[in-house]
Parts: structure tokens; sequence; C-alpha cells
């Protein structure tokens, strides 16, 4: 796997690639992989004839008192996870190469940005689609792969490009988790002992809303606010649990088909979020 740092460097590798008539499927990360992130580079893999990944733990995307500074960075290893992986770029700019520091130019889909995890987070889907954006023009990819762990992150993205007409396939992958349904994150090794017994509970409320929901049950308001109790009382401090479309994340109402169940949490001091998706 070749390792490179600089833009320049990133666009001749891929031109060399092009010249040949290669495909290129890429996967943006913020690095510290564990299974999940793997899981979209073994698709990428036979989706397309050459792998690109980038780490960068990108500083826009992190609000003020939020844990841009402490964000695990683990080089070395996460090296030896992608050539493992058979990754065959890592991407890995300083954040100078990648913001001029008199940028002004920012890309926020609307709407869709201020909702769930927008709302807690001013400003972080900006700062997520504007890296995307770059990075898509950076590397030029025919497709690039996104977790379906970060639901909302996706559907910011399909609908910048869909808005933009940026030339990119977009593809979700299914969530990877713990043998406990916690689903795998950088964020859980912030977790306590004592937190790591409580986080699975996220994943059983999601569990216990869709079932209740496949059952026939489509009072959603109430539904959401006993999920929020139940999370409550397991010693989370819930943030919200939405039952939504999962087309365009808006409230589902009662002839939706295609649903997706958003919730966010703090455990102690740590953010989980996670997701389930279904048809009724
Ligand atoms: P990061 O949190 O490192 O995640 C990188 C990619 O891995 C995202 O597409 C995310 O949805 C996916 N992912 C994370 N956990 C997963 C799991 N358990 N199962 C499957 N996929 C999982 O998301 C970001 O970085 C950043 O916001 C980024 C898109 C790179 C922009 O900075």
């Amino acid at each position: 796997m070749r390792i490179v740092n600089t833009v320049f460097e990133l666009r001749e590798a891929i031109k060399a690639w092009r010249l040949e008539g290669e495909s290129v499927a890429f996967v943006p990360t913020m690095g510290n992989l564990h299974a999940g992130h793997l899981q979209l580079v073994s698709m990428a893999k036979k989706k397309a004839d050459r792998v690109v990944v980038s780490i960068f733990v990108n500083p826009t995307q992190f609000g003020v008192g939020e844990d841009f500074e402490t964000y695990p960075r683990t080089e070395r290893e996460d090296q030896e996870k992608l050539e493992a992986g058979n990754a065959d770029l890592l991407f890995q700019p300083s954040v100078a190469d990648i913001y001029m520091p008199d940028a002004k130019t920012t890309v926020t889909v609307t709407g869709l940005s201020d909702l769930y995890c927008g709302a807690s987070r001013p400003g972080h889907f900006s700062g997520v689609a504007t890296i995307v954006c770059k990075l898509f023009n950076i590397v030029q990819p025919n497709i690039a792969l996104f977790g379906l762990k970060d639901y909302q992150q996706l559907t910011v993205i399909k609908t910048m490009v869909r808005d933009l007409n940026i030339p990119v396939e977009i593809t979700g992958v299914d969530t990877v988790r713990e043998p406990s349904g916690l689903a795998m994150s950088s964020r859980n090794g912030y977790l306590t002992d004592a937190e790591k017994t409580v986080a699975p509970k996220l994943y059983q409320s999601l569990c216990a809303a869709r079932d209740t929901i496949l059952a026939g049950n489509q009072a959603y308001a109430d539904i959401e606010q006993q999920a929020l109790r139940f999370l409550q009382q397991a010693g989370f401090q819930p943030d919200y649990f939405s039952v939504c479309r999962s087309g365009d994340l808006k409230k589902a109402a009662a002839e939706d088909v295609d649903l997706v169940l958003l919730a966010a949490v703090k455990l102690g001091k740590t953010r989980l979020i996670d997701n389930i998706y279904f048809s009724r």
C-alpha cells in the first residue's frame, strides 16, 4: 500500500491508474480504524480496481468543547490494518494541506443539517459536507462508500452529490456491531468498563421500537417517548430518539413504509449514535 500526504502526490498516483483504465473506490475516514471501517474497505475492493482510503481528523466538523484534540490518532495500527485489508493507497494529509487559512467556501445541505445530530452539533454537517466535497474533488473516485451507522451523514452526502451533480456513486454499507449489539465506533474507546455494560442497551431500545412497529403499533410519538424513558432509566442522557422516513429523515407519518429509527445519547462523557432501518 502506498502512503501519500499531499494532494499533488495523490493526484499523480491516481492519474497513473486512470491511464491504465482502472476504476477507483474511495473510503473517507478519520482513522482509529475498526472492523466497521475495514468492512467499507472490503466492500470497496469488490466494487473497483483500486481502493483509496483517507485518514483525516477534520477540524471543521468538531464543535467548540468537542473531542477534536483528544480524538484517537493511531497512525501505525491504522496503516497495518489497511495493508492487511489490501487498500491500494492511504491519503493522510495535514490540516494545512487541506484548508487554506483564508478559505471562504463551505458546503451546507440546508434543512437536513439542522435536524437530529445537527441540532445538537451546530455546524457539524457543514464541516462534513465541505470536507467530503473537497475529498471528492481531490480523489475524483467512481464510487465512495459510507457506513449506514452514520445514517444522517450518509443522507447529507447523498443529497449533496445529487444537488451539486458530483459524478460519484454513493454506496451505504451495513453497520458492523460488537457481539453485544453495540455499533462499532472509534468513540467506544472512551467508555469505562461500567459504561460498556450499559452501551448495548441503545441498540436494544432501537430493536424494541422496531419490533413494536412491525407488530402494528403506529403511535410513533408514544414509541419515541417510551424509548427515551427506557434510555434514561438505563443510565444514558438521551439526546433524541426519532421515528423517521428513511428517504428524507422527516418524521414518519402513518402512510410511510420505509422507516429509520435514529437515536443519540450521551453515556458519561461519550456521545453514541445508532439507528435501525426497515420496511413496515
Ligand atoms: P469515521 O467516523 O472515521 O467513519 C468513517 C466511515 O466509517 C463512515 O462512513 C462511517 O459511517 C463508517 N463507519 C463507522 N463505524 C461503522 C460501523 N460500525 N459499521 C460500518 N461503518 C462504520 O464518518 C466520518 O469518519 C467522517 O465524518 C468523514 C465522513 C470521514 C468526514 O470527515
